[in-house]
């Protein structure tokens, strides 16, 4: 195994020597060359190592831990992040895992419960009523009739004012975040910590620099926000990812003060605000402040990510950017399964299956919480209220990551909550997602989470 020196050392030969670095170690640990786990050395040994300052190593190390590719913890040091080879993390949760006997990762439906029937049946709808020129060159803002559809479903069920012209549809919330950040180049953007590593890996992609904010129970902290001097923050306000904590109405107050203050923008995503179960349903902050809030929605936890079909509400002012850089992506989405959802929401089946999800990702949570409490009582649930998966917050002192290590060994995929963060400022945790599996096959992960020695995790 080559050593950190000799993996690096050849990215300093032309110049932008912390750039280059930067990315032979990102592309280090993307390639597997640096394993999961792999300690780094310090910033002063690793810069004396290599020759350059120690603000250069410590500035990348602090992008690679945005990024999700590091982790930096007080006292550990820093280390190479459980990282899917697959691809960026947002689609994590995606590959079926044969060696997975249980596979409690965050992210999917139920994928089994797709409504296979009504879906065919919309198609075949949608493409009947679809003439010889509906199958030219689509409006690359959308099918005019998906527009008008969740325009009204916004409305009704997120208290969201919208007309379909302030509507773009997209290839799923990862698009609309593409395109917010190409209208916004070069920026510095807040993201939550802890967030989804995979929408800060993209963010960057798109050249911009993701900087971590703190949550707390009650959700982002604002004055760490208006401290960072970001004037763009990503925040999932309905349902924190992964914490699950909803934003507090004295936050949301303070967010969108912040964003009328400063000129400040807002991106939220609204990624799984249908599913929820023991709170009444919050209001898009987007109707508070449409001019300072871009909204983002998708069908990827309602129906299946595999539709790739989501929506971008963005301000009036960066519409036409927003429009534009669609247009240059792709000439817009594909338009015949747009008319199908358009179908499936006008005709009550979009309306049905979340009701019959609803019914059943409660029934799966309830199972997961119960055998928590009986198997693991000193493991303490939290972001239970709404969503498709919870967090369990761990005895203080627990190493999440060797617990999950210990878990994978034993089959089952259950990620540290510690692989969400940034600063790794939080407690210890492991995000389970509840959604996928039915109440016994939850039970008897639980019964093998249990069967880990919890020495093995400290
Ligand atoms: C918080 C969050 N937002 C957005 C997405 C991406 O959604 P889409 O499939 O619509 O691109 C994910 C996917 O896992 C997510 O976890």
């Amino acid at each position: 195994m080559e050593t950190i020196r000799e993996l690096l050392l050849p990215a300093l030969a032309g110049g932008r020597r912390g750039r280059a670095v930067e990315a032979a170690l990102r592309e280090a640990i993307r390639s597997g060359r640096l394993a999961t786990g792999t300690r780094l050395p310090s910033s002063r040994d690793l810069a004396r190592q290599l020759g350059v300052a120690r603000g250069t190593v410590t500035a990348l190390y602090e992008q690679l831990t945005a990024e999700g590719y590091l982790l930096s913890k007080h006292g550990s040091g820093t280390r190479v992040a459980p990282f899917d080879r697959a691809g960026p993390a947002l689609r994590a949760a995606t590959a079926k895992a044969p060696d997975w006997e249980f596979d409690l990762r965050p992210g999917l439906p139920a994928l089994s419960a797709f409504p296979r029937t009504e879906w065919l049946g919309a198609e075949r709808e949608a493409l009947n009523a679809t003439p010889d020129t509906g199958l030219g060159y689509p409006d690359p803002t959308g099918h005019p009739a998906l527009r008008a559809e969740l325009a009204a479903y916004l409305g009704r069920v997120r208290a969201l004012p919208a007309g379909p012209d302030d509507i773009v549809i997209t290839s799923g919330a990862a698009e609309a975040l593409s395109l917010l950040a190409d209208a916004l180049p070069g920026q510095r953007i807040a993201v939550e910590d802890p967030s989804h590593p995979g929408q800060a890996a993209l963010l960057h992609g798109h050249g911009l620099e993701p900087v971590g904010i703190p949550v707390d129970d009650m959700g982002i902290d604002v004055d760490a926000l208006a401290a960072s001097g970001c004037s763009v923050v990503l925040v999932t306000a309905a349902h924190q990812f992964p914490l699950g904590v909803a934003l507090h109405p004295e936050r949301r107050r303070n967010l969108l003060a912040w964003a009328a203050e400063t000129g400040g923008l807002v991106l939220e995503d609204d990624y799984d605000a249908e599913h929820r179960y023991d709170r009444p349903a919050l209001g898009a902050m987007r109707a508070l402040a449409p001019e300072h809030v871009a909204y983002i929605g998708s069908v990827s936890k309602v129906l299946a990510p595999a539709l790739r079909i989501g929506w971008l509400l963005p301000p009036r002012r960066l519409r036409d950017a927003v429009a534009r850089a669609k247009e240059m992506h792709d000439l817009g989405c594909p338009p015949l399964p747009q008319a199908a959802l358009a179908h499936l929401i006008a005709t009550g089946g979009y309306d049905r299956h979340l009701r019959r999800t609803r019914r059943l990702y409660r029934a799966r949570r309830d199972a997961l919480i119960d055998a928590l409490a009986r198997q693991l009582p000193q493991w303490r649930p939290v972001g239970i209220a709404a969503g498709l998966h919870l967090v369990v917050r761990l005895p203080d002192g627990t190493d999440d990551l060797r617990l999950q290590e210990n878990l994978a060994v034993a089959g089952v995929r259950a990620p540290a909550l510690s692989t969400y963060s940034h600063a790794a400022s939080g407690y210890p945790g492991l995000v389970l997602g509840y959604a996928a599996l039915a109440p016994d096959r939850l039970r008897a992960a639980v019964a093998r989470i249990a069967s880990i020695d919890p020495r093995g995790a400290g």
